[in-house]
C-alpha cells in the first residue's frame, strides 16, 4: 500500500488501569486504515538499547481479554530522565539522541506517548528536537494533567479507594475504631476527595486545603458523641503534610524517595486526642494494578481511536482530552503548564462540606 504508515505507540511513567485498553483502541483504528503499530517497551527505555526492544501490534494480538487486564503489555518506566539518565557509575549523561535516532530507524511516522504530565514533558522535549510527530494520551491516577476532564486510570483509582471505604466500614463499626485510609495520587487530592465523598467519609484530607489535627478529632469526637455512631472513617491523600508542615516519605532501595507515611502518623495523633482505638491502611499499589472499570475503558478507547484520527490529519504536538462528554484535543504544552488539583472552590469541597463532612479547616 502506496500510503501505508507505521506508527509508534509506548506507555510511560506509573502503570494504571486502562493502558491496555488504550493500545488496542490504537492497534485497532489504525488497523482500519491499514497502518503498522510498533509497540515499544518500557517506555522510552526499549528505544535505547540495541537491538531496540518493540513488537509489531496487530489486531489479532487484541481480543478482547487483554483489554481487561491492569498494566500494559508493553512495561513502563518512571525513571531514566533520557536528557539527565543515571549511568552505572553514578554519573548522568543526555541520552536523548539514542531514543531520536531510534524511531528514525523504526521508520515511525508519528509516536502515540501515553503518560502523565512527567512523560508528556519529556515526550514533547524529544518531539521538538529530533521533529518528531507526537500525540500524547494523559494517563495517571492522580487525574492531575490539565485540560482533561479525566485520565486513563483515575475513575478505577477511584473506585478501588471507595470499595476500600466499603470494606473498612463494617470491620471499623465492629470493633468500635476509627479508621484511616491513606490514598495515592501525589499532590493533587483527587482521588482522595472522590472516594471520600463516594464512600462515605467523615474527614477528608488533601493536600490542597491545610488542615489541623484538633479540627479532625472534633469531628470524630462529633460522630461519636452527637451522631451516636461507634466508627469513624477518614482518608488522607499521601501528599497531605504533618503538622510541622513537611511531606512524609518513604525511601526505596537505591534512594529512591516516595510519598508515604502520613496515614500512620495520623493514626497516632487521632488515637491520642480522641482516646479511641484507630487503625490504618496504605491503600498503595492496589489501586493502580486491577481491571479498569467502563468509565476508563470508555475513555481509552475513544482517546486511542482520536489519537489516530489526528495522526490521519497531520495534526500533531497535541493532546487528546474528555471534555463535556466529548473527545478533543489540546495543544500537549497548555495540558502540561496546567496542573488539576482539587478546585477548593468547586462542586465537590462544596458538596463535601454539604455533607458534613470535615475537610481539616
Ligand atoms: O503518579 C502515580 C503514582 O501512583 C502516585 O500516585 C504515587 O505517588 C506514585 O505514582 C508511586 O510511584 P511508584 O510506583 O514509583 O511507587
Amino acid at each position: 500500500m502506496a500510503n501505508k504508515k507505521r506508527i509508534g505507540i509506548l506507555t510511560s511513567g506509573g502503570d494504571c488501569a486502562g493502558l491496555n485498553a488504550v493500545i488496542r483502541a490504537v492497534v485497532y483504528a489504525a488497523a482500519r486504515l491499514g497502518w503498522e503499530v510498533v509497540g515499544i517497551e518500557d517506555g522510552t527505555a526499549g528505544l535505547l538499547t540495541r537491538p531496540m526492544r518493540y513488537k509489531v501490534l496487530t489486531r489479532e494480538m487484541f481480543d478482547t481479554t487483554i483489554m481487561r487486564l491492569g498494566g500494559t503489555i508493553l512495561g513502563t518506566t518512571n525513571k531514566g530522565n533520557p536528557f539527565k539518565f543515571p549511568m552505572p557509575d553514578g554519573s548522568f549523561k543526555d541520552r536523548s539522541d539514542e531514543i531520536i535516532g531510534g524511531i528514525k530507524e523504526l521508520g515511525l511516522e508519528a509516536l502515540i506517548g501515553i503518560g502523565g504530565d512527567g512523560s508528556m514533558a519529556i515526550l514533547k522535549t524529544l518531539a521538538k528536537r529530533g521533529n518528531i510527530n507526537l500525540i500524547c494520551i494523559p494517563k495517571t491516577i492522580d487525574n492531575d494533567v490539565g485540560k482533561t476532564e479525566s485520565s486513563v486510570g483515575f475513575e478505577t483509582a477511584a473506585y478501588v479507594a471507595t470499595e476500600a471505604l466499603d470494606r473498612l466500614q463494617p470491620t471499623a463499626a465492629s470493633h468500635d475504631r476509627v479508621m484511616v485510609l491513606e490514598v495515592m495520587g501525589r499532590d493533587a487530592g483527587n482521588i482522595a476527595m472522590t472516594s471520600g465523598i463516594a464512600g462515605g467519609a467523615d474527614v477528608i484530607l488533601i493536600p490542597e486545603i491545610p488542615y489541623s489535627i484538633d479540627k479532625v478529632a472534633q469531628k470524630i469526637m462529633r460522630v461519636r458523641e452527637e451522631e451516636r455512631r461507634n466508627f469513624a472513617l477518614v482518608v488522607v491523600s499521601e501528599a497531605v503534610r504533618t503538622i510541622e508542615g513537611s511531606a512524609l516519605q518513604v525511601e526505596h532501595f537505591g534512594g529512591e524517595k516516595r510519598y508515604g507515611g502520613i496515614g500512620h502518623y495520623l493514626g497516632e495523633r487521632i488515637a491520642a486526642k480522641t482516646g479511641f482505638e484507630t487503625r490504618v491502611t496504605v491503600l498503595g499499589h492496589v489501586q493502580r494494578g486491577c481491571a479498569p472499570i467502563p468509565g476508563d475503558r470508555l475513555i481509552a478507547a475513544a482517546f486511542g481511536v482520536h489519537a489516530v484520527e489526528l495522526v490521519a490529519a497531520g495534526k500533531f504536538d497535541r493532546m487528546v482530552a474528555w471534555s463535556n462528554r466529548n473527545v478533543i484535543d489540546v495543544p500537549i504544552e497548555d495540558a502540561i503548564a496546567s496542573q488539576q488539583a482539587v478546585d477548593i472552590n468547586g462542586a465537590l469541597v462544596r458538596t463535601a462540606r454539604s455533607l458534613g463532612i470535615c475537610l481539616g479547616d
